[in-house]
């Protein structure tokens, strides 16, 4: 049996591929303005409504609502299974498609990283000894012998060669590969990684991935991570995991936090059932991986605004993989504190009674509504309910769904039938068919705010993504929409040189497709150049900021409606209504 056709492998076949040649080859197209039409092969019409853009690489009939890239486009017509479709579109551009023989070559030079990294830990661990300062600093952190052993902690020294001069020069190449080495203008290659506690990321068998390396004082950035390569992923391993395991504690709940040294202060305290993501938000690979482990995960970050937004989001992350029996609980410890440093002030027991009180995710969730929202009044719980559907409809079918449906109908006092109703509906349309009919699917969007130019102008050339600077208590924002712009980028950030067409071929399990499909659609009614295309990008990314903290003024201003506002909340509305003209 073939191996697994590499992802890379097939953005790379989207990235040569010209949908208009592999449609045009099958159905005749004909030419009008950035797009060509035909008749759609995929029901039956009289006049053309197939459309095929190649600035998109991407197809849509605005009749029946059918969609995708050329592979898509080559299974349905062809009636080819996903493999088929890759090796009939790698063929025609005369390619082989790799498989199994590519994964073994990847394996092997994978299998040179490993070696390469764990040569560096053994030079970082032989450093510390040698370094007196480095020491002190783990010391005065309060860290064991045994703990920093553990947890193979070393020191990188200050030097620009201590790699080369402590492997040899053979190594450079495996080296800049595991992100080990920076290589300069010259071509030569210096240490990543100068005068830093070096912490080793570890995959579930014990081999080091990546270091995350910290300044002893207080040189930025605080914390330096390995970048991505083969065998380092981000967004997929879990610091400490590996460490769980090895003390048996990956089986209890697993409590995830937000820092290297919160995991090592708790394995120290008597807690080795901490882990951390890697400096990210909490990613579902993650979850899924934790969850693979254990039934339960208790979030346990900051209780100032940042840590707030973390564990919501982890919500957000967490919802899709509530099936029975798992559980996701939130402990937010006070504002100032770390775990790191609670731990060490209270002890592990107190800590752990901490954690057995903290909010399972339901009641995390409809706190976290109710503190948006005014459930006195009949407008709030309406909003309440709102705010709710889309998070539950996230959650599979089982008895956690009804737990919280339940939960809800008492909160905003309706009745339970219409509740789950309600809820079917918000459910059935985001599980919606790739190609359910949907009659005005064709239409451009009845008005284009400037969050849909945004959407669309991404949808069209997703690398003006770098140049979307929202400010953060903006981004985080929970108007409507801005989780479906969160979303989108987060997709566009985990493809390497993102193209039109990549980034639709990606959105096809999106669950909001319908709705970008319709956004994809929309073109600039003249041709942009690039530098056209970057300026009217700027000014929709400035109208939506406007249009956000217009937004904001008015939620305080329908406040001051009810109430008195505080001086904070006076302050607060001024400065939004300034920054919102
Ligand atoms: P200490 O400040 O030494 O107690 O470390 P900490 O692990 O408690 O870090 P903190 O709570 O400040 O940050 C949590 C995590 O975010 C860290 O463990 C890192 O993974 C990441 N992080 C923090 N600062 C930086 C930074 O400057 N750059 C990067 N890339 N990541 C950071
Ligand atoms: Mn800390």
């Amino acid at each position: 049996m073939a191996g697994l056709i590499p992802q890379a492998f097939i953005d790379d076949l989207l990235g040569r591929l010209d949908i208009v040649d592999v449609v045009g080859s099958r159905l005749s197209l004909r030419r009008s303005g950035d797009n060509y039409l035909a008749r759609c092969p995929f029901h039956d019409e009289k006049t053309p409504s197939f459309s095929v853009t190649r600035s998109k690489q991407f197809y849509h009939c605005f009749g029946c609502g059918a969609h995708g890239s050329a592979i898509r486009f080559m299974m349905d017509y062809e009636h080819l299974d996903f493999p088929e479709a890759v090796e009939v579109l790698a063929a025609s551009l005369g390619l082989d498609v790799p498989r199994e023989q590519g994964a073994e070559r990847q394996a092997e030079s994978n299998r040179e990283l490993f070696t390469v990294l764990e040569d560096c830990v053994q030079v970082y661990r032989r450093a510390l000894r040698d370094y007196p300062a480095a020491v002190a600093y783990l010391k005065e952190r309060g860290l064991s012998g045994e703990i920093a052993r553990d947890f193979a902690l070393g020191y990188a020294p200050e030097g620009w060669e201590t790699l080369r001069d402590a492997l040899g020069t053979d190594d450079q190449t495996s080296l800049f590969s595991a992100g080990m080495l920076i290589r300069n203008k010259q071509g030569g290659y210096y240490d990543r990684f100068r005068d830093r506690i070096m912490f080793p990321i570890r995959d579930t068998r014990g081999r080091a991935i990546g270091f995350g390396g910290r300044a002893l004082g207080e040189a930025t950035p605080k914390y330096l991570n390995s970048p991505e390569s083969p065998v380092f992923h981000k967004r997929r391993e879990v610091y400490g995991l590996y460490e769980a395991r090895q003390a048996n504690a990956s089986r209890q709940p697993l409590v995830v936090v937000e820092g290297y040294m919160d995991v090592i202060a708790l394995h120290q305290h008597g807690l080795p059932n901490a882990v951390a993501t890697l400096g990210t938000a909490v990613t579902g690979d993650q979850l899924k991986r934790l969850f693979r482990e254990t039934h339960e995960l208790i979030f346990c970050f900051d209780g100032d605004a940042a840590g707030r937004r973390a564990a919501w989001r982890a919500l957000e992350s967490a919802l899709p993989l509530l099936e029975d029996g798992r559980e996701a609980r939130f402990a937010l410890i006070p504002e100032g504190e770390d775990p790191d440093a609670l731990v060490r002030r209270e002890g592990a027991d107190a800590f752990r009674h901490r954690l057995a009180q903290s909010p399972p995710a339901a009641e995390f969730l409809l706190d976290e509504l109710k503190q948006q929202t005014d459930a006195s009044t009949i407008g709030g719980r309406a909003r309440l309910g709102e705010l709710a559907r889309p998070l539950i409809a996230q959650l599979p079918e089982g008895l956690y769904a009804e737990l919280l449906t339940d939960r809800l109908a008492q909160e905003i006092g309706g009745n339970r039938s219409n509740v789950r109703s309600a809820l079917r509906q918000t459910a059935d349309t985001r599980r919606a068919p790739r190609r359910a009919p949907d009659a005005d699917s064709g239409k451009p969007p009845q008005r284009m705010t400037p969050l849909r130019l945004v959407i669309a102008l991404l949808l069209n050339e997703p690398r003006l993504e770098p140049h979307l600077s929202l400010p953060d208590e903006l981004m985080q924002s929970e108007a409507p929409g801005l989780p479906l712009l969160r979303s989108l980028l987060q997709y566009i950030r985990s493809i390497e040189g993102p193209t039109a067409g990549v980034l639709m071929h990606r959105l096809e399990s999106h669950p909001e497709l319908p709705v970008l499909v319709k956004l994809a659609n929309w073109q600039p009614a003249v041709s942009l150049d690039r530098a056209q295309l970057e300026e009217l990008f700027h000014d929709a990314v400035q109208s939506l900021q406007r249009d956000l903290y217009r937004r904001c003024s008015e939620s305080l201003l329908a406040l001051a409606e009810q109430r008195e506002l505080t001086d904070a909340e006076k302050q607060k509305l001024n400065e939004v209504i300034k920054k919102s003209k």
